[in-house]
């Protein structure tokens, strides 16, 4: 990996994650194009990394956004685009708004469909001039493989977005524009609500540091990996669903009363309360 030679393209450069991806790549000697929607956390992030790097004010979810987007990273010849942005969602479906379902979906698999085919030419073209290879990294999670409760919405666009990585891994197999997956378990950042956060210490779920995450994914790509899960026992229990998702079925439901603890509105638990007392 020629860390040097690489112009990245981050997006939810601000995030937790973000940060940390946009750290552990300056301190590489990647150049980057920092994008998010706050210029003063972006002026901030910019200033405390090591090296020059740009910064863009965009919401990739509109399409002058990710004109925006695309102007700048065509600009700067990128050779590597990290969809990285993202939005959570902590809720039952059906207390679930319309307005979250569709911009959860917006955010986490349209945009990064929509921006990586906007900007595959920039990447092949980049390899063209210079012959070095160009990388797309698409972040997923650890609920683009385990369909859990509570997060049916944000589960539907990470498989989504896992499955349009995994084909467009085949699709360019034959191409020098490096595809890859990479999926964190839960991570201490601000897309996890108070509520969320209680859920994963109520079930002892481990939650990572996003500078781990982020060194994580720099090994990913140092040793070429197409897919990168990350954390046991997650690892393990992403295998299991996927090739005995009964058994995942049952450990799950073992949880749902916890996990629905934390999910249903606080009037509703405590009207439960008092029907169970009465
Ligand atoms: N933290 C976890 O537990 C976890 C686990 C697995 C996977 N992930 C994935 O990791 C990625 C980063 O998440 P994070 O934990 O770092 O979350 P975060 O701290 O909430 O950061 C999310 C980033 O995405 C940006 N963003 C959101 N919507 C956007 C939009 N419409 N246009 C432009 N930027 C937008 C945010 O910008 P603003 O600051 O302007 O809102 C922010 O920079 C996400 O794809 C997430 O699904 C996270």
């Amino acid at each position: 990996m020629q860390w040097q030679q690489q112009t990245c393209l981050l997006t939810g450069a601000t995030g937790g994650i973000g940060q940390a991806i946009a750290q552990a790549l300056a301190n590489k000697g990647v150049r980057l194009i920092l994008q998010g929607r706050s210029e003063s956390r972006l002026q901030a992030l910019s200033r405390s990394l090591p090296g020059e790097h740009k910064i863009l004010v965009a919401d990739i979810t509109t399409i002058q956004g990710r004109e925006k987007i695309c102007s700048m990273a065509e600009l700067n010849a990128i050779s590597m685009l990290i969809n990285n942005a993202g939005v959570g969602q902590f809720s039952l479906l059906e207390d679930t708004e319309e307005t979250v379902i569709v911009d959860t979906l917006e955010a986490n698999l349209l945009a990064p469909i929509l921006l990586t085919q906007a900007l595959l030419p920039v990447l092949q073209k980049t390899n063209q001039r210079q012959v070095i290879p160009s990388y797309l990294v698409n972040i997923g999670s650890a609920f683009g493989s385990i369909g859990f409760a509570g997060q049916s919405i944000y589960c539907a666009s990470k498989f989504g977005l896992r499955g349009f990585t995994e084909a467009l891994y085949r699709e360019l197999a034959d191409t020098n524009v490096h595809v890859s997956y990479f999926a964190p378990r839960a991570t201490a950042t601000s897309i996890n609500s108070d509520q969320a956060m209680a859920m994963n210490n109520a079930l002892g779920n481990h939650v990572d540091s996003p500078e781990d995450v982020a060194q994580a994914l720099i090994q990913q790509l140092e040793k070429g990996h197409a897919r990168q899960f990350v954390g046991f026992p997650e690892t393990l229990f992403v295998k299991i669903n996927g090739a005995f998702p009964h058994i995942a079925d049952k450990a799950l439901l073992k949880k749902l009363p916890i996990i629905k603890r934390f999910l249903r509105p606080k009037k509703d638990v405590e009207h439960t309360t008092q029907e169970v007392l009465s």
